[in-house]
């Protein structure tokens, strides 16, 4: 039986006994709202089912993997205040950003203190669950709208400490509903609720959608994700110009071509990272391969 396997035995049978114990007791928020909405159960995530590119999961001891446990010795040993809520963004889409929250989330979730909270803000093309392999009723949207509790649309995985807050239905008018007074009270809570826990948020891109912008005022920090392509280092600058006064911890290039990641790491596909200034002026000022550092 491999380690994960093992994990999620356990977790399921912690689950079994915990039936009748509160939500507080398994470490979800209770009362942001009182409970007036039943979800229908969700099974904890399936391994298998998780797609292949969650590296932490899927092939824990492979040096991908050993990237996203670098980033987060990145990020939790980052200079100044201690970074708890994170935002990962890019500047157009498909550069990687959802991919690394997932990873990030597993793997800063598998260290034993680490409770966290992965919350999938793309309204618009919200893709978590699906590299997780869940298919949540509701979501994010959801409670914003109004229509559910938060306690009832959190997922707890299984793995790790991770809980998983799924993006929902798709709305009508995304941009509102994440720059709503409850949005901002939802992310202020969630990061003063617990000391240990922290929040990773996926979100969409920056210069497609307004979305992630309000959003990223209220974070401690923010992760931009760059595609290893030279023709995108010119809109990764535009972007990380609308972040002004955000702290922008740094840059993932990521996917980055087989041929230049072969001079880092053997193997196909693969993630490094360059941290900036904490004013956001040089969020990816270390560009190359940092996936080559001793
Ligand atoms: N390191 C990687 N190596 C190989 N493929 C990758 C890597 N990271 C992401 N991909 C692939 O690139 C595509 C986009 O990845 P992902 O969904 O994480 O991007 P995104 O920035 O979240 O996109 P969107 O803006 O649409 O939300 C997916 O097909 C994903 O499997
Ligand atoms: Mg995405």
């Amino acid at each position: 039986m491999s380690r994960i396997e093992k994990i999620l035995e356990a977790a399921i049978n912690a689950r079994k006994t915990a039936r009748g114990q509160t939500r507080q007791a398994e470490g979800i928020p209770e009362n942001i709202d009182g409970p007036k909405f039943q979800p229908a159960a969700v099974p904890l995530i399936d391994p298998g089912a998780v797609d292949k590119k969650i590296v932490s999961i899927r092939e824990p001891n492979s040096l991908v993997a050993e990237q996203y446990r670098r980033l987060r010795a990145r990020i939790k040993s980052a200079s100044g205040d201690p970074v708890k809520s994170i935002l990962v963004t890019s500047s157009v889409m498909g550069e990687g950003k959802t991919v690394t929250a997932v990873n990030l989330a597993v793997t800063i979730a598998n260290e034993i203190d680490n409770t966290v909270l992965l919350v999938d803000t793309d309204l618009r093309n919200p893709m978590v669950h699906n590299y997780l392999g869940i298919n949540p009723q509701f979501g994010l949207s959801d409670y914003l709208k109004g229509d559910v509790n938060l306690p009832d649309v959190l997922i707890k995985t299984g793995i790790g400490q991770l809980v998983v807050l799924p993006a929902g239905n798709i709305p009508e008018n995304p941009s509102e509903l994440l720059s709503s007074q409850k949005m901002k009270a939802l992310a202020s809570e969630l990061k003063n609720r617990y000391d240990d826990r922290f929040i990773i948020y996926d979100s969409s891109p920056l210069l497609v959608t307004a979305d992630s912008i309000p959003l990223a005022r209220h974070m401690d920090g923010v992760l931009f994700v760059v595609k290893a392509s030279a023709n995108l280092q010119k809109s990764s600058g535009r972007a990380i110009a609308l972040l002004k006064g955000c702290r922008v911890l740094g840059a993932v290039f990521n996917n980055v071509p087989e041929h230049l990641a072969e001079q880092a790491y053997p193997y196909p596909y693969g993630n490094s990272y360059g941290y900036g200034k904490k004013d956001g002026s040089g969020g990816s000022d270390r560009q190359g391969r940092q996936g080559a550092e001793k």
